[in-house]
């Protein structure tokens, strides 16, 4: 075997080993999917305006909300070199920001970057208290979808209230959607509401009303998306369910 094949080898069992540790944590269709070691935020849209935001004003705040392992807050400070106190990470469990740590092999020194447990549904945590109307980006990747539709809107209209407002500032995200849209029955993660485009707009109207900004809607549909792992286990979503994966981009007006 050539050292290159070596170097794979390793990096395969290193990312196997961490993905059965995050499955533990919580058995998150997209950890199945390895979706934690994909840098998804660069492929959006809209990535080119985000990077506008970030590079133009550095004082302008990305957050990443549900950041997980935090894969693209690193590609951004490593590939995009935008300074890491421009870079906020919530997440629910703090055992997934340790183990990106382990997965990316460095610390919250090394990469200066603040990421930190919160639950966006709590109003007393610091992601409440520091960030609400302070960002200019905010990411939403793999997350509108865990909710309920009631529980969806409050965690939207969190997601909107944590934008400073001005003209241009965005969420951008990724879903799980459905050509028939409703609520769906996971078997680990609950009851998930997933949209088709017209819900998706409506959902969209009834947040910027709810919090009084007017919201400019975009977003992508894949009707061809494969939701069963390479290896064939860990599955998703079945064929019935129709599922669609929604790529997002909520800008202020
Ligand atoms: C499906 S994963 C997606 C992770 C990452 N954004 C990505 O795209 O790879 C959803 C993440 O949201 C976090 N999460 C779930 N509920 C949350 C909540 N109420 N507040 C903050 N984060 C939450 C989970 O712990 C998990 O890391």
């Amino acid at each position: 075997m050539t050292e290159h094949g070596v170097v794979n080898k390793l990096l395969e069992a290193h990312i196997k080993r961490l993905q059965d540790k995050a499955w533990e944590i919580f058995p998150y269709p997209c950890i199945g999917l390895f979706e934690f070691v994909k840098f998804n935020l660069p492929t959006y849209p809209a990535y080119a305006h985000v990077l506008s935001l970030l590079q133009r004003d550095h004082g302008a705040v990305y957050l990443d909300v549900g950041c997980c392992v935090g894969q693209d807050l690193r590609y951004l400070r490593s590939h995009e070199r935008i300074p890491p106190s421009q870079l906020v990470g919530a997440e629910l469990q703090q055992e997934f920001i340790d183990l990106g740590h382990e997965l990316f092999l460095d610390s919250p020194e090394e990469t200066g970057i603040r990421m930190q447990a919160a639950d966006i549904f709590d109003a007393h945590s610091w992601l409440e208290k520091e960030m609400r109307g302070k960002c200019a980006v905010v990411h939403a990747s793999y997350f509108l979808h865990l909710f309920n539709y009631a529980r969806q809107r409050e965690a939207a209209e969190r997601l909107v209230g944590y934008l400073r407002g001005r003209p241009g500032d965005v969420i951008v995200g990724r879903m799980i959607g459905s050509a028939v849209a409703g609520e769906y029955m996971h078997p680990t993660v609950g009851v998930m509401m997933r949209h088709d485009l017209a819900s998706f707009g409506k959902f969209w109207d009834e947040v910027g009303s709810r919090t009084g900004r007017k919201l400019k809607v975009e977003c992508q549909i894949d009707p061809n998306t494969v939701r069963v792992s390479p290896e064939g286990k860990r599955f998703d979503h079945p064929p019935e369910e129709k599922a669609t994966e929604m790529v997002f981009s909520i800008t202020c007006e």
